[in-house]
């Protein structure tokens, strides 16, 4: 790809509840791909799955606003004619073509970068949309992708490869209904306990119980969002979280702490809090943060990802042990995220971070099985 200008597909928006953060996500990404020279192409996609072609004056309009300081809007809308993606004119590239009109083709792209948080965009979902097209895209693959939005895989990935992560227990719906005495399913933890719907994000359906408090109502709770459930023993401490980027020798980044209230980073607070939770590094000892460094890098690789994650951690300063909590496949993107804040830390400013994960789509791309390496090795 080395000389012509990259044409890059920015797919945001998504019918998962973190809808709103992605668009503003998105616009971040599409912007630091405007500076770097690559032609952005802005795909949205409706809460009802419907994908749209944004304009190219309404994404010039919000790039412009936002270089002049003066962003019209913080985030890109989700609007355009409805499109489709089919495979391109060449290989390895995507057309872009009108929904109702598949021969008429409004543009071809030749990476895709989902921006995409939670079900549907971080699960394996889109990314299999995109394998199935033959497109190089950047962020984690299929499996790495369900793995880190599946709570009980990721643990038993992250576990096999003697990653800490909090004791916990989980189990399906039907198990649940049967058991006798639900107490005895959570039996060995300690309290407070963290009850989970296996697969969501932004703390929707996560219930913080104490002893004493209704487990019943919280593991109900959780499976209105899944039909599989943990239930965590809760850490007392300070959260921190790093950033991993890179392919087969991936790095982590500086470490950042998300100072959180009322004893857990719920829903309000992630994204109706007031306060800027985040610093950025975080003041830890050299060892600790030398130990989440390390322990982020075998996580990611623990559940084979690929350009992008964000690894949280939960640490215990009294017993100075450090859990990791979760890995985010497509972590916030916003220009005021953890992930570009804790990288601009390490030296490696946003632009300079979505160009690198688009070098990291094509190198993966380059390497898929049944593929010889260009050079022609035999
Ligand atoms: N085992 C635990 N101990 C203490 N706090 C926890 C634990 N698990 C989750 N939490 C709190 O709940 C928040 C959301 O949980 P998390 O597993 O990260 O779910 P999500 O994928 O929704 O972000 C965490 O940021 C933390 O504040
Ligand atoms: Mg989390």
């Amino acid at each position: 790809m080395s000389g012509a200008a990259v044409r890059i597909g920015v797919l945001f928006g998504g019918p998962s509840a973190e809808h709103e953060v992605s668009c503003a996500s998105a616009l971040g990404v599409a912007r630091a791909l405007a500076e770097r020279g690559h032609q952005v192409v802005a795909l949205g996609i409706d809460r009802d799955g419907t994908l749209r072609l944004v304009p190219e004056p309404v994404l010039a309009g919000h790039l412009a606003s936002v270089a002049a300081g003066r962003a019209i809007d913080d985030r890109l809308p989700v609007t355009g004619p409805p499109v489709e993606l089919r495979r391109g004119s060449r290989a390895g590239t995507v057309a872009v073509t009108a929904a109702d009109a598949p021969a008429s083709r409004y543009v071809e792209l030749d990476v895709a970068f989902p921006v995409l948080h939670g079900p549907y965009g971080e699960d394996g979902v889109v990314q299999g949309l995109l394998e199935s097209l033959g497109v190089p895209y950047v962020g984690c693959g299929i499996l790495s992708s369900a793995v880190g939005m599946d709570k009980v895989a990721m643990k038993r990935a992250l576990r096999a490869e003697g990653v800490p992560t909090t004791p916990h227990v989980w189990f399906d719906a039907a198990t649940w209904r049967a058991a006798e005495d639900p107490e005895k399913l959570v039996v060995g933890l300690r309290w407070p306990l963290f009850v989970k719907p296996a697969r969501m994000g932004s703390s929707i359906g996560i219930s913080r119980v104490a002893e004493g408090d209704d487990l019943v109502a919280a593991v109900e709770e959780a499976l209105r969002h899944d039909q599989v459930v943990l239930v965590e023993q809760g850490v007392t401490g300070r959260e921190l979280e790093c950033g991993v980027l890179g392919g087969w020798r991936p790095e982590a980044s500086a470490v950042g702490e998300v100072r959180v209230t009322g004893g857990w980073f719920d829903y309000r607070q992630k994204y109706f809090g007031d306060a800027d939770p985040m610093i950025v590094p975080a003041q830890l000892p050299a060892e600790i943060t030398e130990r989440i460094r390390e322990l982020s890098v075998r996580a990611f690789t623990a559940i084979g990802g690929w350009g992008l994650a964000r690894v949280d951690f939960l640490y215990d300063e009294t017993a100075g042990e450090v859990f990791v909590n979760e890995l985010n496949t497509l972590p916030g993107f916003t220009a005021h995220s953890m992930y570009p804040k804790v990288w601009a830390a390490s030296g490696v400013d946003y632009p300079e971070v979505v160009d690198r994960l688009v070098a990291l789509a094509f190198a993966r791309h380059a390497a898929r099985p049944g593929v010889r390496p260009a050079g022609g090795a035999a």
